[in-house]
């Protein structure tokens, strides 16, 4: 058992969607690992009316639908159990946060110790403000040594309605209080980024303008919008994974290295980034940026529909599930250098990686004839479901005379290692209870992150899209992506 402060978590939405896909996975999954506090509770909070053995065994379901390791094992699971206690409450109503404070003040008295208490917010967004209001009044996560808020995405619609969510969770909680979430930087190869650059020696000093050409990023699912109709007609794909995972993927290729892996050492190096991202205007949105919107198609051999007849989705929805965007960071390390980002669902295939173009080398001494294979080099690291990283260069063709050849050098996770990689989840949890931040949003990098995508959704909600649908399902994307990288030259390299 681990050192970690007795703690209470608290779930908002204990029964929600992804307290079931996620949370407790990634709580059982800690559990098995050893990685819980010695005194641990979990207090579900939702309004259903279920019984303890029900909610149990829903959640057991869960886990092993969910989990990492597939089934659960029954008897560690029956231990597991014994952690969590299911509280029905209205989390508008003040009642409840009373009924709260009474079940943390008996926890506290049978363990003699004031617990930590993590108050995590896996609720609608409408409902954060509320939460931290009530929290306030009934004054149960005051403590800014031992408390502490989880706030999952999306945070804030706009640049606006985030100033405005920040600023009500600072009137009432001390930023290091605070957890952000964005699950992209709990993933194991996101994390890797960090590692990669900063512990050898032998990529940094190519890491920059002088070396390489271009950068692209590629975040493609192959699944719709499923039953999120209501958040994602409100959010389309910008809102939903440029504002956030992408762009904090951005920062962890182009941060300068931070001193230390302080959790502010780190964020001041990324929050420089995005104040170095070049600003998009309302004249040269249209450049940079194209949007697109699935029609049918096939994936995987089956038939799926459009967009706009999904279930509950406005059959003359404007909204994006495809963009493609061409980024700069203006800095004396990047100028110059185009960062190309494409995400979508129902595209071909469900992948993330990141290509890091290289120069073309100086002078080609080959032959006519073998010169023309010279291409650029290229790393691709590999997100999900492949992890690793691959060096693409050339190579001399065994052989009497000089050809070349294509080659990769590879690091594969699984060759590597033996152990499953933890979920994003499992990593995020055990930091929250660590009191290690570093891996969540600051309030600046929150809003840095808004105020490079206003433009794009200004501009787009003004002018609708003059053809949608624009891509069929199980395409990459609408042509106008292809256009875009290819005004500098360029293609989209697709790996699968
Ligand atoms: C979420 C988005 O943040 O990330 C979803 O809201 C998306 O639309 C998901 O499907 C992708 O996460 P992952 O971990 O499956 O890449």
């Amino acid at each position: 058992i681990s050192e970690l402060q007795p703690t209470i978590l608290t779930i908002f939405g204990g029964d929600g969607d992804l307290t079931r896909r996620k949370l407790i996975p990634a709580l059982y999954n800690l559990y098995i690992d050893g990685f819980l506090p010695g005194k641990f509770k979990i207090l579900s909070v939702d309004q259903r009316d279920v019984s303890q053995d029900d909610y149990n065994k829903r959640h057991y379901e869960g886990v092993n639908q969910f989990s990492r390791r597939g089934k659960a094992d029954k008897e560690k699971w029956k231990e597991f159990e014994q952690y969590i206690t299911y509280v029905q409450a209205d989390i508008t109503n003040n009642k409840s946060y009373n009924q709260l404070k009474s079940i943390f003040s008996d926890i506290d008295k049978e363990w003699k110790v004031e617990a930590s208490r993590i108050f995590y917010m896996a609720v609608s967004p409408n409902f954060i403000e509320v939460l931290a209001n009530h929290l306030n009044k009934a004054g149960i996560a005051g403590n800014s040594e031992k408390h502490r808020i989880v706030v999952e995405k999306p945070f804030g619609h706009d640049l606006e309605s985030a100033k405005n969510l920040n600023k009500v969770l600072q009137g009432i909680f001390s930023e290091s209080q605070i957890y952000r979430i964005d699950h992209y930087l709990g993933k194991e190869t996101v994390q890797n980024l960090m590692a990669f650059r900063f512990a050898n020696a032998l990529f940094e000093p190519l890491w920059n303008r002088n070396f390489i050409q271009q950068i692209q990023i590629t975040v493609s699912e192959n699944v719709g919008v499923e039953n999120r109709a209501a958040y994602y007609e409100q959010a389309g794909a910008v809102r939903d994974m440029i504002q956030n995972h992408i762009l904090q993927l951005i920062c962890l290729i182009g941060m300068e290295p931070p001193v230390d892996l302080q959790a502010n050492s780190v964020r001041d190096k990324k929050l420089e980034v995005l104040h170095a991202i070049r600003h998009f205007s309302e004249d040269n949105v249209y450049v940079n940026a194209v949007r697109g919107q699935y029609d049918k198609g096939w994936i995987e051999g089956n038939k799926v529909k459009a967009y706009r007849e999904e279930d509950n989705i406005n059959k003359e929805s404007l909204t994006e599930t495809f963009a493609a965007l061409r980024f700069f960071i203006d800095n004396w390390r990047w100028q110059g250098v185009p960062i190309f980002v494409r995400t979508g669902k129902r595209l071909q295939e469900t992948t993330s990686y990141i290509t890091i173009q290289f120069k073309e080398v100086p002078h080609k001494i080959f032959p006519s004839g073998v010169r023309e294979l010279v291409h650029p080099n290229l790393m691709v690291i590999s997100i999900q479901p492949q992890m690793g990283i691959r060096i693409h260069f050339q190579a001399k063709k065994t052989g009497l005379d000089m050809q070349l050849k294509p080659v990769d050098m590879i690091f594969n996770y699984s060759d590597s290692y033996s152990n499953d990689p933890p979920d994003a989840y499992e990593t995020l949890l055990n930091d929250v209870m660590l009191g290690d931040a570093t891996l969540f949003m600051r309030s600046d990098q929150i809003e840095e992150s808004w105020s490079i995508i206003m433009p794009i959704l200004d501009v787009w909600a003004s002018n609708p899209p003059q053809k949608f649908p624009n891509y069929p399902s199980g395409s990459w994307g609408p042509p106008e992506a292809e256009a875009l990288i290819a005004h500098d030259g360029f293609y989209w390299h697709t790996f699968t």
